[in-house]
């Protein structure tokens, strides 16, 4: 004899319904906001497309991969965030500046922890034959005031358009370094001119990339990290006004305030001759204005 009860779930809606019920008394709130929208978005995308098993199975096997993938020199993942657009959101909704305030871009898969020290003016690319470049300017506050002792953590691609963890002996850090402000608020960069750059395409991003016809070309950069006592640290990068990528960066995260005129010098100076840097060589200047931290 059937067993009388309550009505099961019987269509997809119901799926959802009663989905979205077991989700209602999550005691943390923000979590329960999280998780009710999570279902509420996967649930649509899936109602949307009418996602068949065969693509289901797919996604599972994609995300599988990209976890499988993701070590302490490879972040498959963070590729993807970048790739999908969601990066930039999320950067954009929790980094809203007061005007004038340096813009905050992607953080991107390649940072490492243990950049040495530097003094102004040391050499984040000892060992790379590009063309020297020397980044310069001054860390300031919303009111044009130097910020002395501020930190900038600096990183980038060699000029093959690798960064060292991408080498299969990358134990050792090359083109990063960190360095401080002055009492005037100044820093000085010595490096080699960023070329653009595909992100790793060998993984299951890079499949994503092709199978939709995209590139995965990044425009020319240096990436920082920005921070002092009392303010908000920036994450950014500053871009080369040449750049044919500029218009269809791979993860979005060019904004028009970063964009820098990258100077090429033919001639020696003084500045260069102190430095020991011979023609050619590029120069780019570029203050970073920090708001207060609240
Ligand atoms: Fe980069």
């Amino acid at each position: 004899m059937a067993i009388t009860s309550t009505p099961r779930s019987t269509t997809e809606d119901d799926i959802t319904a009663e989905a979205l019920r077991r989700f209602e008394s999550t005691p943390d709130t923000r979590l329960r906001e999280i998780m009710l929208a999570l279902v509420r978005h996967l649930h649509g995308f899936v109602k949307e497309v009418s996602l068949t098993e065969r693509e289901w199975f797919d996604a599972v096997q994609f995300l599988s991969e990209t976890g499988r993938m993701c070590d302490d020199k490879r972040q498959e993942f963070i590729l993807l965030s970048d790739t999908l657009g969601v990066s930039m959101v999320v950067d954009l909704i929790n980094h809203r500046k007061p005007e004038g305030a340096t813009e905050s871009t992607v953080f991107g898969p390649f940072h490492r922890e243990g950049a040495a020290e530097m003094a102004a003016g040391d050499n984040i690319a000892p060992r790379d034959s590009g063309t020297p470049m020397i980044v310069s300017g001054r860390v300031l506050d919303l009111g044009g005031r130097p910020i002395a002792g501020a930190k900038l953590d600096v990183w980038q691609a060699d000029s093959s358009g690798l960064y060292d963890s991408q080498y299969a002996d990358s134990g050792e850090l090359h083109m990063r370094g960190m360095f401080h402000t002055d009492d005037e608020g100044r820093y000085l960069v010595r490096t080699v001119r960023p070329v653009y750059y595909a992100i790793p395409d060998d993984g299951p991003v890079g499949r994503m990339l092709r199978a939709t016809n995209r590139h995965p070309w990044r425009p020319a950069h240096v990436h920082f990290v920005v921070s002092a006592d009392g303010y908000e640290p920036v994450t950014t990068h500053i871009f080369d006004d040449s750049d044919p990528y500029l218009e269809s960066d791979t993860v979005f995260a060019v904004k028009d305030s970063l964009i820098c005129h990258f100077v090429r010098h033919d001639d020696t100076d003084e500045r260069a001759r102190q430095l020991g840097i011979d023609p050619p060589f590029y120069t780019v200047e570029f203050d970073f204005v920090l708001k207060p931290r609240v």
